[in-house]
């Protein structure tokens, strides 16, 4: 089962853009598999953007994911990685496409709403860093046919 880490940033949780996103995910038709509001630590966030260290955008990039509340998840269904990014749109929301999450939301690089695993191999490694096996749901019993 394909799955990937989804993160609603700060900003996205201010602007109340929690069920807009979460609804868009769920009319696409995945499913949701884990699911937290939480207070992220500086550790952590760091270790989240980790690839981007040596970036000039890190440090306020990480005081923006520490700054407030965000919302991680976890979806999964078939080619969840790469639809998740189209759903979520550029990096930069004015270059994003509308229809997307940042085209629609957004216009600043740097409050871009929502993060999503850009590779199957990232989400693996995001969705461990950001949650522990028992917060997420198999589904594996379940009797819906359409849950790829
Ligand atoms: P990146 O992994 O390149 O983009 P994405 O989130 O689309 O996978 O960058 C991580 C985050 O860093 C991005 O969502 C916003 C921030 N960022 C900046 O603030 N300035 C920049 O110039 C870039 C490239 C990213």
């Amino acid at each position: 089962m394909e799955r990937t880490f989804i993160m609603i940033k700060p900003d996205g949780v201010q602007r109340n853009l929690v069920g807009e996103i979460i609804k868009r995910f769920e009319q696409k038709g995945f499913t949701l598999a884990g699911l937290k509001l939480m207070q992220v630590s500086r550790e952590l966030a760091e270790k989240h953007y980790d690839v981007h260290k040596e970036r000039p955008f890190f440090n306020s990039l990480v005081e923006f994911i520490v700054s407030s509340p965000v919302v991680a998840m976890v979806w999964q269904g078939e080619g969840v990685v790469a639809s998740a990014r189209k759903l979520i749109g550029a990096t930069d929301p004015l270059a994003a496409e509308p229809g997307t999450i940042r085209g629609d939301f957004g216009i600043e690089i740097g409050r871009n709403i929502i993060h999503g695993s850009d590779a199957i191999e990232t989400a693996q490694r995001e969705i461990s860093l950001w949650f522990s096996e028992e917060e997420i749901c198999s589904w594996e019993n379940s009797m819906k046919p359409w849950l790829k």
